[in-house]
């Protein structure tokens, strides 16, 4: 970890803008300037999206402009960039929570909440509790001894105050559900009460002081938060693009809680060394599993020097899009669906008006790439079967653990996620797998973080009106 005083990075990062600036004059080469009428022009975008893809009709005939706007992004936010539908909507309703997930293997666990208008079984905060909490992970309302798990809000905690409450005004336009969730069990957790906000950057390589919390999507903070060194090279355009697209990355979209294996140092920082190189597997709930027809999936290494996905020569963003907005591996012939849960944040992130679909893309692809030991190769999903007819010729249903075994391998890599490639051939993990336990990280909270969406048992379809 590089430990620099504040004004030192400061200076540092005012002089190598400077630096890789100093051959234009565009303007998007201001990042820490407050966003001008182009910063302006997306805001109202991003709320037109907003408004059209809530699950519910939002009644703006009454709303002010402003109020509009907010309302908007925020919808924008829960259903597009951040995904609080994915975990906190349920059979019971839109944000009406109830889903159960399983911290460890020994009894733990937490609900997500209802976040919904229901004044007894809702959510219950002003809006200045509600930026607590995401910004501590305070918990107001079950067990305040300890902090919530599962909840992404370390990730969710370096969004500014003005996206905070964009999210915040959505809410309070969603239909009360009452949906009494029940109580979790932390019991024996080692986990502080709240974790106070730091007031800077800390979770990476590097500390950096935020900017002034003022504007909405600030590419500035963007680049304040990513977790890696910004690479000192890039030209302004792409420069302002990766700023923005850190910001959306790495205060909303979690793209590292999923794609980095642990996620988190015992210390509970990014585990900047396992960088985006994927690997975390994902239990695909026992419900889901005829529907999308996989029973385990494994996250895709995307920064590895020699693995990556973005170090593919075939990539680009037209390919990025694509497999985001048709929900598979475009690139292939005939197009796999996507993994589990890819398949819920790759129909979220379809609804992001382009430049931020863009900006995600030029951040990932400009993100530091990492070689050594940990870029491997990852596997492919297993897939769901119920009798050998379900597999392919030459392969047999697995029917303690409904899954496909049985073609023949040179190495694990021909075989599905955490299979082993025994004598030649493709066989399931046996109950004490390595691959299944994942790997046992000392910190509680870091356990408690991996794989959350992994035990989603109950999704909803995501409606369009
Ligand atoms: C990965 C799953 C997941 C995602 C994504 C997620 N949450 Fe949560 N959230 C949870 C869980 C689980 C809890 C309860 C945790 C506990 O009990 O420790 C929770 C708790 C909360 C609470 C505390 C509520 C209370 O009554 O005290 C709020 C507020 C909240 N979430 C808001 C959000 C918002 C807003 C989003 C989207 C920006 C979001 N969550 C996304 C899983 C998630
Ligand atoms: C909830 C967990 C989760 C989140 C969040 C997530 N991913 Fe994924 N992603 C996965 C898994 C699992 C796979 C593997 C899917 C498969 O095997 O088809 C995947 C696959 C992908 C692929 C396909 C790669 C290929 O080889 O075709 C891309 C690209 C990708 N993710 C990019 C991203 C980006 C960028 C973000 C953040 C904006 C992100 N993911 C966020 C879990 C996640």
């Amino acid at each position: 970890m590089t430990k620099v005083a504040g004004s030192a990075i400061m200076a540092a990062v005012v002089s190598i803008a400077a630096a890789a600036c100093s051959t234009t004059t565009t303007p998007e080469c201001a990042i820490s300037e407050p966003a001008g009428s182009r910063g302006h022009g997306l805001r109202a975008r991003r709320a037109e999206v907003g408004i059209a893809i809530s699950p519910f009709a939002i009644d703006t005939s009454h709303m002010s402009r402003d109020e509009e706007l907010r309302v908007g992004l925020g919808s924008y936010i829960a259903n597009a960039t951040s995904d609080c539908g994915g975990c906190h909507s349920s059979p019971a309703g839109f944000l009406a929570g109830g889903t159960p997930f399983n911290v460890d293997a020994s009894g733990h666990v937490v609900y997500a909440r209802n976040l919904t208008t229901d004044p007894t079984t809702g959510l219950r905060m002003t809006q200045a509790e509600l930026r607590a909490v995401i910004r501590t992970g305070k918990d107001l309302h079950q067990d305040r001894t300890k902090q919530l798990v599962v909840m992404p809000w370390p990730i969710f905690r370096w969004m500014g105050d003005a996206d905070i409450d964009a999210l915040y005004a959505y809410l309070r336009t969603v239909p009360a559900v009452a949906n009494d969730v029940p109580v979790g069990n932390k019991d024996g957790l080692a986990l502080p009460a709240s974790t106070p906000f730091p007031g800077y950057y800390n979770d990476g390589d590097l500390e950096r002081p935020l900017p002034p919390n003022r504007s909405s999507f600030d590419p500035a903070r963007g680049l304040a938060i990513a977790p890696l060194a910004t690479p000192p090279e890039l030209h302004c355009d792409t420069r302002s693009d990766y700023a923005l697209g850190s910001y959306i990355a790495n205060s909303m979209a979690d793209c590292e809680g999923c794609h980095t294996h642990p996620d988190r140092t015992p210390a509970f920082k990014i585990n900047t060394s396992a960088y985006l190189l994927g690997g975390t597997v994902f239990d695909v709930p026992p419900p889901v599993q005829p529907v999308v027809g996989q029973v385990r999936s494994m996250s895709v290494n995307l920064k590895g020097e020699v693995h990556g996905f973005f170090n593919e020569p075939e990539d680009s963003f037209a390919r990025f899009k694509a497999i985001i907005t048709t929900g598979t591996h475009a690139d292939e012939l005939p197009p796999r669906p996507l993994g589990w849960p890819m398949t819920i944040i790759a129909a979220n992130l379809s609804n992001l008006i382009d430049e931020d679909l863009e900006s995600v893309y030029t951040y990932v692809k400009h993100a530091p790439s990492i070689s050594g030991a940990l870029d491997q190769e990852r596997q492919s999903y297993a897939r769901y079967c119920v009798a050998d007819a379900s597999c392919n010729a030459g392969e047999s249903c697995a029917l303690a653990t409904s899954e496909c075994v049985g073609s023949a391998c040179g190495s694990e890599l021909d075989c599905d996620a955490c299979q082993t490639c025994t004598n030649g051939v493709c066989t399931a993990p046996v109950a004490t797998s390595a691959c299944l336990a994942g790997t046992t990280a000392a910190a509680v909270a870091a356990i408690a973080r991996r794989s959350w969406r992994g035990q989603v048992t109950a999704v909803l379809p995501v409606q369009r009106h």
